[in-house]
């Protein structure tokens, strides 16, 4: 008989302990092709809702294990999303300061959420050249660096630990989870440092995997031309430090409009809730699966659920607008 005491208790000693270990499920119903099998890992699972729970967590705890960050110190980043509200939340659990960068394209919600997650939020509102406001986001970081000498850059773009927190993590639970080898990998890019985790830790177990960059028209990554973009997340208007295109098989851009439209698609067959940048994984997929050879698996990591973005891509208003943005483009280019 069972009692009480030798049942061992399974309680964590705070939010970030429920981080990882996400599913994988089939895609059946939004591919039924029977010859290519579709699997997702639900990084939106998370519980700060995204996979950037997982940088969070990894940075700050390495760092406090090896003293580079100590209670009271004060972080600083410049993210409008994701990354912002997993740090706000790292430093919260951790009894860290937190100061946010953020440009005016950052929602109301995400505002709301870093203020009361208690981050100290830093509004830029100059746009740079090329119409962004990263240039002005930067300099912002490095004044106040300069103001705080004390304070520490967490710099997502160029951190080894951004991608160490998927080898580590999303890598190493596929490695676990997957026997039938993936033969394609195909995630969205920002930073590149989920991508390049998974590929590092996946190529190890899975040599022959073919990985496949979404990254979002408009962005700069892989050579991409400048442009209006309106979907987080997804694209960067500089290419980061961590950026390895040799490690990239190949690069399928995707436009706000289309992202738009195969998230309500996943969300009519599926039932999956998810962020813009999961909609364009999911219509690059659909994009290249006649080219793809049968039979094989392809493996799409879903980083952040729907709710950010229920007054963009799930609005029928700004999905008119983004498809008129689309003509407007094809047009010029005709
Ligand atoms: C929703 C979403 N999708 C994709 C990405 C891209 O991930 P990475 O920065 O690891 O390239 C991010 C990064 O913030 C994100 O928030």
């Amino acid at each position: 008989m069972t009692t009480a005491s030798s049942v061992a208790e399974s309680i964590g000693d705070s939010v970030f302990d429920c981080v990882g270990n996400t599913p994988v499920v089939a895609l059946n119903r939004l591919f039924p092709d029977h010859g290519v099998e579709v699997i997702a890992k639900l990084e939106l699972m998370n519980p700060g809702g995204s996979m950037k729970d997982r940088t969070a967590r990894y940075i700050v705890e390495t760092g406090l294990a090896e003293g580079s960050i100590k209670p009271g110190d004060r972080l600083i980043e410049s993210s409008s999303g994701n990354f912002g509200i997993a740090l706000a939340m790292a430093a919260r659990v951790h009894g860290l300061r937190f100061t946010c960068v953020v440009d005016p394209k950052t929602t109301t919600a995400n505002l709301l959420l870093l203020r009361k997650l208690g981050a100290d939020v830093e509004l830029v509102t100059e746009e740079d050249a090329a119409g962004g406001y990263l240039t002005s986001r930067i300099r912002r970081v490095g004044e106040l660096v300069a103001a705080h000498p004390e304070a520490i850059w967490v710099n997502q773009y160029a951190n080894d630990r951004n991608w160490l927190a998927y080898y580590h993590g999303t890598g190493a639970e596929l490695a676990n989870q997957l026997v039938r080898p993936p033969g394609y990998l195909f995630a969205a890019v920002s930073t590149t440092g989920s991508i390049l985790g998974c590929a590092r830790r996946l190529r190890e177990r899975f040599p022959e995997l073919k990985v496949i960059a979404v990254d979002a028209v408009g962005s700069v990554l892989f050579g991409g031309t400048p442009g209006r973009r309106d979907i987080p997340g997804i694209g960067s208007s500089r290419v980061p430090e961590l950026c390895c295109p040799a490690e990239i098989d190949d690069v399928v851009r995707v436009d706000d409009a289309e992202a738009a439209e195969a998230c309500g698609k996943l969300l009519a067959t599926e039932g999956i809730f998810a962020g813009g940048s999961t909609g364009s994984v999911v219509a690059a997929i659909a994009r290249k699966l006649p080219s793809l050879p049968r039979p094989c698996r392809v493996l799409a990591i879903f980083p952040d659920r729907g709710d950010r973005y229920l007054d963009l891509v799930y609005d029928d208003e700004w999905l008119t607008a983004a498809l008129a943005r689309r003509s407007t483009r094809r047009g010029a280019h005709s």
